[in-house]
């Protein structure tokens, strides 16, 4: 019985894997990359916009050209499934389609595209498994337009996180609750699903978006987990006044305060850079934000990450000190927006990703996986905490991503999509 499960997975795998397209891969990356595509090659679809809800739309399209039932949920995560001979708790792949203000082609639609391929390839070799395959795309996840990332893949997991959510605004003072009920009625023809379904397991395709697998010239990564991360705004509140005649040592500068808390705050990662912390000031937001007239309230983020979780407890002290002992007359706060933990993937679900990068390294002739870290936050992160949960790497040229020259070699795509397919097909059948 266990043997001739174990041969059904192997053939499930290895016909999922073989079948895999790579010009219909490199077709659908090209299609969704129109969906907010620019001139420079990158692409510009922050979540729910009517881009977004396009791109999205186009993908409910293809889906159910392939024969999936699609559903939707609370917080808008659209699931692609492929029914299995059982109803089962399905194996889910996929990641989000949303992008940084300017992001790339690849992060995350790679993830869902080959998701989709995966659906082509297992319809192209006729097998049928045992347990259903769901491709899904998470809502928000890179957290730039709405705060904080993978609300989507959160909600799935703890759905009594949505209605903080639903409170989040964007720049422009639209609320994250406002943009999703717009999105819903938008897709109010796909059938709506309850959240926190039981899943037997999720692995999610990423780019790397580091230097790792370039540097080691390795195509395909076992990603054994996440590092953690923390999100604060700092917020400094002066009085704005005139640039010509308010003499220096008057002036409650709010940009002078920040620019000195910031350079602490640098001289402190550069520290802890060699511990492994990385550290970025990513977003300012000066008011009034003029040449002429003196800030009177600056406000700036911190995206503070490491593996080493005591690490960023010290730089969390490090902060509120900085912030609460400032020696400035204005007033200066700092709010915490968001801290997760390190992620550590099951070993079992490592070996099965293992096995299927190992099996695509092989017949393609290149060199073996590797096991690495993530810099980057994945909706798995929050995955992990609700089911068996693993993640695949490719390389991203130069290391770059969150810019538009994000890029990887299509070969390196398709051995990741080819890999994906063994560890989702497997998992379907074991
Ligand atoms: C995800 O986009 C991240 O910032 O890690
Ligand atoms: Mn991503
Ligand atoms: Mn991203």
């Amino acid at each position: 019985m266990e043997q001739a499960r174990g041969e059904r997975a192997r053939q499930a795998a290895e016909g999922a894997q073989d079948n895999v397209d790579g010009e219909r891969l490199r077709r659908a990356i090209a299609q969704l990359a129109a969906f907010g595509g620019r001139d420079d090659g990158g692409v510009s679809r922050q979540t729910l916009t009517d881009i977004d809800l396009e791109a999205r739309r186009h993908l409910v399209e293809r889906a159910k050209a392939l024969g999936c039932q699609v559903a939707i949920d609370d917080a808008a995560n659209l699931f692609f499934r492929r029914p299995g001979e059982q109803d089962l708790p399905p194996v889910l792949t996929g990641s989000h389609v949303d992008t940084q203000p300017v992001g790339g082609k690849l992060d995350g639609a790679y993830g869902v595209l080959a998701g989709l391929e995966l659906i082509e390839a297992l319809n192209d070799a006729r097998v049928r498994t045992l347990r259903p395959v769901e491709v899904v795309c998470w809502t928000n996840e890179e957290g730039s337009r709405f705060g904080p990332g993978c609300m989507g893949s959160s909600a799935f997991v703890d759905p009594a996180c949505l209605p903080r959510y639903r409170t989040a605004v964007d720049g422009d003072k639209v609320s994250f609750g406002d943009a999703l009920d717009r999105a819903l009625d938008r897709m109010a023809d796909v059938p709506r699903r309850a959240m926190k379904q039981p899943l037997s397991g999720f692995v999610e395709l990423h780019i790397e978006q580091g230097p790792v697998l370039e540097r080691a010239g390795v195509p395909l990564g076992v990603v054994t987990g996440i590092q953690s991360v923390r999100w604060y705004a700092v917020k400094a509140t002066g009085v704005a006044a005139h640039a010509g005649t308010t003499p220096m040592e008057v002036r409650l500068d709010a940009m002078a305060a920040c620019i000195e808390v910031a350079h602490r705050l640098q001289a402190e990662a550069a520290r802890a850079a060699d511990s492994g912390l990385r550290m970025t000031l990513g977003r300012w937001v000066v008011g009034p934000n003029s040449i002429n007239t003196i800030p009177g309230e600056v406000e700036f983020t911190v995206d503070a990450r490491c593996l080493d979780e005591q690490l960023l407890a010290r730089f969390d002290a490090a902060l509120r000190g900085l912030v609460a002992g400032h020696a400035w007359r204005g007033r200066m706060e700092l709010q915490p927006l968001f801290a997760r933990a390190p992620t550590r993937f099951p070993q079992a679900m490592l070996d099965v990703v293992a096995q299927a990068c190992e099996r695509t390294a092989r017949m393609a002739g290149k060199p073996s996986p590797i096991p690495l870290t993530s810099g980057a936050f994945h909706d798995a992160m929050y995955l992990a905490d609700h089911c068996p949960t693993a993640m695949i790497f490719v390389p991203s040229k130069n290391g770059l991503s969150h810019n538009a020259a994000e890029e990887t070699a299509h070969e390196d795509l398709v051995l990741g999509a080819r890999a994906l397919a063994h560890a989702v097909a497997w998992l379907a059948c074991a």
